[in-house]
C-alpha cells in the first residue's frame, strides 16, 4: 500500500488513537531500553509518531530535544494539542530529507507499513540520520525473508511489510550501526523490535 493511503486511514481513526493510547505503556519499556545505549542525550525524533505523543512525552521527560513526524495530518494535529511546544513533521518517512542528527530516533509500528520496497532507504535513511553512538529503535516483522501481509485494525485495511530479520541486520551493518538488543517481543505473534546503536569513530 502506498503510504498516501495508509496516511488516509489513519486520518480516519487519529481521534480514537488518541484517546486509546494517551495512557499506554505498549512499547515503553523498548523505549527505556534504546534510551540507556545513548551516550548523549541530545536531539530524538519519533518517527510515525501518532497522535499521543507517549514516546515523545518520554524522551522529553528524559531530557532529550525531541521531534515528531507523521504522514498523516489529523494525527499531527491532535499531537500537537497535547504536545504544543514540540517541532512536529507532516512527512512521508520515504520522502523525508533529515536536516539535523540524532542521539536517539524511534520508529514504533510505524515502518513495517512501507512497502517493500521502500523499507531498505527508510532504515539505511534513518541510520545515515544517527550522530556518532546514535541509537535507532524500530519494530518489524520477524522472519527470515521478506514478506508482505494484510490486515483489518479498527474497520481500516492496512498492509505489512518486512525483509525479515536478517535483512535488517544487514543493513544496519553495512549503515555502520550494530544491534544492541533484537526480540520477539510478543512471540508468538511475528512482531520483533531492534535497538541498533551507531558505531562512533575510534580516535
Ligand atoms: C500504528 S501507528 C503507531 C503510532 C505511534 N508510533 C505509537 O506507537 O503510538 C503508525 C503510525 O505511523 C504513521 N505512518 C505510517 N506510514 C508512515 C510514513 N510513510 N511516514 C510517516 N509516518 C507513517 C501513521 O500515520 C501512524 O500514525
Amino acid at each position: 500500500m502506498e503510504p498516501k493511503n495508509t496516511a488516509a486511514r489513519y486520518n480516519r481513526i487519529a481521534q480514537w488513537w488518541q484517546t486509546e493510547h494517551q495512557n499506554s505503556s505498549y512499547g515503553i519499556t523498548q523505549l527505556e531500553r534504546a534510551i540507556k545505549f545513548t551516550v548523549n542525550k541530545g536531539l530524538a525524533i519519533d518517527i510515525g509518531c501518532g497522535s499521543s505523543g507517549r514516546f515523545i512525552k518520554v524522551l522529553s521527560q528524559q531530557g532529550f530535544q525531541t521531534e515528531g513526524l507523521d504522514i498523516s495530518v489529523e494525527m499531527i494535529d491532535l499531537a500537537k494539542h497535547l504536545h504544543a511546544e514540540i517541532t512536529f513533521y507532516i512527512e512521508d518517512i520515504c520522502t523525508w530529507i533529515p536536516q539535523k542528527l540524532y542521539s536517539l530516533i524511534s520508529a514504533w509500528d510505524s515502518t513495517f507499513h512501507l512497502p517493500l520496497d521502500k523499507q531498505e532507504p527508510a532504515i539505511e535513511k534513518l541510520c545515515n540520520a544517527l550522530e556518532p553512538n546514535g541509537v535507532i529503535l524500530f519494530t518489524c516483522g520477524g522472519g527470515h525473508t521478506n514478506s508482505v501481509v494484510s490486515g483489518t485494525f479498527q474497520g481500516q485495511d492496512f498492509d505489512y511489510s518486512t525483509l525479515g530479520v536478517d535483512g535488517f541486520l544487514r543493513i544496519l551493518i553495512e549503515n555502520h550501526c550494530t544491534c544492541r538488543h533484537l526480540e520477539y517481543d510478543q512471540y508468538p505473534e511475528n512482531h520483533v523490535y531492534i535497538i541498533a546503536q551507531k558505531i562512533a569513530p575510534t580516535s
